[in-house]
């Protein structure tokens, strides 16, 4: 009797969290002003060897004159540019002025539906389908060839001058993408290409999915010129959001969904809620020799060259939006990823807000490998923890890496928002962690290196002079009990550490997705 008791009382009593509720709901208001100024509230002091301008993106508008988005992923873009220079930090922020964005502002009420269950036709499908679509180029941004580029996944990028943070429109890169090709929102940075003799080159993709799906690998010189460009065509339907390269191989995770468009095309919901999540099914791995030997080739429908023979694999992984590095190892390509058990579907009339953290599978890292003689895949938990959000030393893109970062929840089980950063250790299993929580809650966590070798003329070097943990985290926090954020500088080596500065801004900034560093100063 004594023990039925106990357990009742702990079914009723409720866990203790974090977090709360209220105070994470707040970092999903709208910031609707745009501001430029110099930060001069200050915790701690600023590196006066940080130099370069830390760009973030995401949804910046969370509704339109007061008509709340259904879901934060349908938020217009927003970037964010902080500017260090000799201990000083400059903050800007705008929005990329898309097409979309332009006519809703005017008319003050929303006029596009947005692929998470927003209104109207549009939806990362829309090329498929032939459906108008908003770019909302509200993913990542990325300064590369002399361009800063807002990228939004199923469309082309928006430029934007890196001084004002002015949109200068749509950028086709030069006549690569036809109007409205995909371009990820996932590039990543080479920085020594073995078919460019060591030079730095850019990596991305883009996806059109379909009953048959097409990935198309680019790779872009460091003024942005295009160096290469293949398509491979893929059995089912892809919902592939990020990439890993290694110094031969790209990455790509195949996640196993099912799309069913009928409710779509009968305008009932967004493209998006009509996207499946099926445990069932394996994830497909497709690994691309980022080599095209088949050049000369020609798919009839899009002049590209066919590279033949990416390689196949299959497991149960659940469903992974981002990877944190990829490398080659003997036999073996190595790949970590943030996987998740199962993704429940995007329910039309939910509110985000109200998402109910404890009942959702937490993202969870995990290390793959594959073998590419054998053709056979394993793969180990490496952290538990609920994290997101994963980061690497610049100089060990596509190349065996040590330390990890990402966000992650305060307590070590269970599903709960990014409140604190964690390093991963692969090769000792040590952690470190720094904890916002409980009214902080963190974004993506930037590594950038200490040593002025790590960059040469703008561009990440594979030159480590240091260790690799050697360089501080930037990362923006929302802090709930002033409702205002701050950008905070953490020392990478030890993260048990007070910060190493806290910028509090004059306002808050709402929840981001991506960012890059660029050693250049903008903005000032
Ligand atoms: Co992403």
């Amino acid at each position: 009797m004594q023990s039925f008791q106990l357990n009742e009382r702990a079914a009723t009593v409720p866990p203790v969290l974090s977090y709360d509720r209220k105070g994470w709901q707040k970092g999903y208001n709208s910031l609707k002003e745009e501001h430029s100024y110099w930060i001069d509230d200050i915790e701690g002091t600023i590196p006066p060897d940080l130099h370069g301008t830390l760009f973030r993106n995401g949804p910046g508008m969370l509704d339109v004159n007061g008509q709340s988005l259904q879901h934060p992923f349908d938020g217009d873009g927003m970037i964010c540019a902080i500017a260090f220079d000799n201990g000083r930090a400059h903050f800007r922020n705008r929005f990329v002025r898309t097409e979309g964005y332009v006519a809703e502002q005017a008319a003050g009420r929303i006029l596009y539906r947005g692929v998470f269950g927003t209104q109207k036709p549009g939806g990362w499908l829309a090329n498929a389908l032939d459906f108008r679509l908003k770019n909302i180029a509200n993913t990542n941004i990325l300064y590369w060839g002399g361009k800063l580029l807002a990228l939004w996944e199923a469309a082309e990028p928006h430029r934007l001058d890196p001084e004002t943070l002015e949109t200068l429109g749509l950028d086709r890169l030069d006549g690569v993408l036809q109007p409205g090709e995909a371009f990820a929102a996932h590039p990543w940075i080479d920085p020594a290409c073995n078919q460019d003799e060591g030079a730095p080159c850019l990596v991305n993709f883009s996806i059109k999915p379909g009953l048959s799906s097409t990935i198309t690998l680019f790779e872009f010189d460091p003024d942005g010129k295009l160096l290469r460009k293949h398509a491979h065509a893929t059995p089912g339907f892809a919902f592939i959001h990020d990439f890993a390269i290694t110094e031969n191989y790209a990455i790509f995770f195949q996640n196993p969904v099912s799309f069913n468009p009928l409710p779509f095309l009968f305008g009932k919901r967004g493209a998006g809620e009509c996207i499946t999540f099926d445990p069932e099914k394996p994830t497909q791995i497709v690994v691309i020799p980022r080599k095209a030997k088949g050049l000369g080739i020609k798919d009839k429908s899009s002049d590209l060259a066919l590279s033949p023979e990416p390689l196949a694999f299959e497991i149960h992984a659940g469903f992974v939006f981002h990877h944190a590095n990829a490398f080659e190892q003997g036999d073996e390509v190595v790949i970590d990823s943030v996987c998740y058990g199962s993704l429940p579907a995007v329910e039309a009339n939910a509110d985000f807000r109200e998402t109910d953290f404890e009942t959702l599978a937490p993202g969870q890292l995990w290390r793959f490998r594959l073998n590419l003689t054998t053709q056979t895949v394993e793969r180990e938990l490496l952290e538990r923890r609920c994290c997101e959000f994963p980061y690497v030393h610049p100089a060990k893109a596509g190349r065996s890496h040590r330390y990890i970062f990402m966000g992650a929840a305060h307590a070590p089980e269970g599903n709960a928002p990014l409140q604190a950063i964690i390093k991963i250790d692969v090769e000792s299993g040590d952690r470190q962690l720094w904890s916002a929580a409980p009214q902080g809650y963190v974004s993506e966590p930037i590594f950038v290196p200490r040593s002025p070798a790590a960059f040469k003329n703008g561009f990440p070097t594979t030159d480590m002079a240091g260790a690799e943990d050697d360089g501080w985290l930037l990362t923006l926090v929302y802090d709930a009990a002033h409702e205002r954020s701050d950008v905070v500088i953490l020392d990478a080596r030890d993260l048990n550490r007070e910060p190493v500065a806290r910028l509090h801004l004059k306002h808050h900034v709402p929840y981001g997705l991506h960012g890059s560093f660029t050693p250049q100063v903008f903005g000032e």
